[in-house]
């Protein structure tokens, strides 16, 4: 009878084949995805490379290597993402929710820091990252939040049950049904690839919704529209906070006229421009 295969085997052999796959980051996917079969911390798999795997836990595991080198993202594969403090579960409904985003909920705190029970209005909730984020770093924020995706939605409220956080959602396009004058901020990561651009990208990006990512020609047609309602919706003094393109930072100031001061661009951790934050006069 053959010896059976070791897990330290089975990683060598899972991470040659997403190599000649081309599978980025081969390596650490691999782990993963056997941690993930095996139900240990991807730290374990490499503790316990002398464990002899048996033919049913063989067969899982090459199933979701299979998976990967298809080109199906690994975060669909494992079905959750860490973001900032939550475990959210991810899925082909909702974009996958990236770290640069994670900063995003610190320029919303820091602007809304002297004002309790500040209400923010997330724009494009997706799988729920941002506001249950901001709910669950500062409990007492009135956090609000809509998609025009009935998927998203369904998806973010299941994060929501999950996790225990209490977000009210609600199918709307844009801040229309928002009342003027009655918000302290919008938060906001709306789709902002340009159109031609799409095709593009890897397939893992292209596995996120269309919804998530078509931001019409230039990638600023949602932008154009929410700057306005934005500024209809926030109270004197309250703030936008937009996550952009690498290459929007001056595109989406400019769109920022009349009404608004203190326009900025927020670069993230990688030293790119990501963040439009401007503040209602
Ligand atoms: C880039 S995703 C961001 C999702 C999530 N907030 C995140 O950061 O991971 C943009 C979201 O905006 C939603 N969206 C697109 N157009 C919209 C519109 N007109 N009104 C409301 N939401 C919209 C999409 O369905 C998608 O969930």
């Amino acid at each position: 009878m053959a010896e059976q295969p070791t897990l330290g085997e089975i990683l060598k052999k899972s991470e040659e084949f997403l190599v000649r796959k081309a599978i980025d980051n081969a390596r650490g996917d691999a782990r993963r995805l056997l941690a993930h079969g095996l139900g240990i911390a991807p730290m374990q798999v490499l503790l316990q490379f002398e464990r002899p795997l048996t033919d049913a836990e063989v067969a899982t595991l090459r199933a979701l290597v299979v998976r990967r080198s298809q080109n199906e993202p690994l975060q669909h594969i494992l079905g959750t993402v860490g973001f900032r403090h939550l475990e959210i579960r991810c899925d082909a409904r909702a974009l996958v929710p990236r770290n640069e985003t994670e900063q995003i909920v610190d320029e919303v705190l820091s602007r809304v820091k002297g004002t309790p029970k500040a209400r923010v209005h997330e724009v494009g909730i997706g799988t729920g990252c941002i506001s249950l984020s901001l709910r669950h770093e500062r409990a007492d924020l009135r956090v609000t939040a809509s998609d025009i995706s009935p998927d998203a939605l369904a998806l973010a409220g299941r994060n929501a049950q999950i996790l225990g956080i209490w977000v009210p959602m609600l199918r709307m396009d844009l801040l229309a049904g928002i009342r003027p004058d009655s918000l302290d901020a919008v938060v906001s990561n709306p789709p902002y690839i340009a159109s031609r651009e799409i095709a593009k990208l890897s397939a893992e990006v292209q596995a996120d919704p269309l919804l998530a990512l078509d931001g019409g020609a230039d990638g600023l047609d949602i932008f154009r529209r929410l700057v306005p309602q934005a500024l209809d919706a926030l109270k004197p003094g309250g703030w936008l906070v937009a996550e952009h393109g690498f290459d929007q930072g001056i595109s989406t100031r400019e769109l920022c006229g009349q009404g608004w001061t203190d326009v900025a661009t927020v670069r993230d951790l990688s030293g790119q421009d990501r963040f439009l934050v401007a503040q209602k006069e």
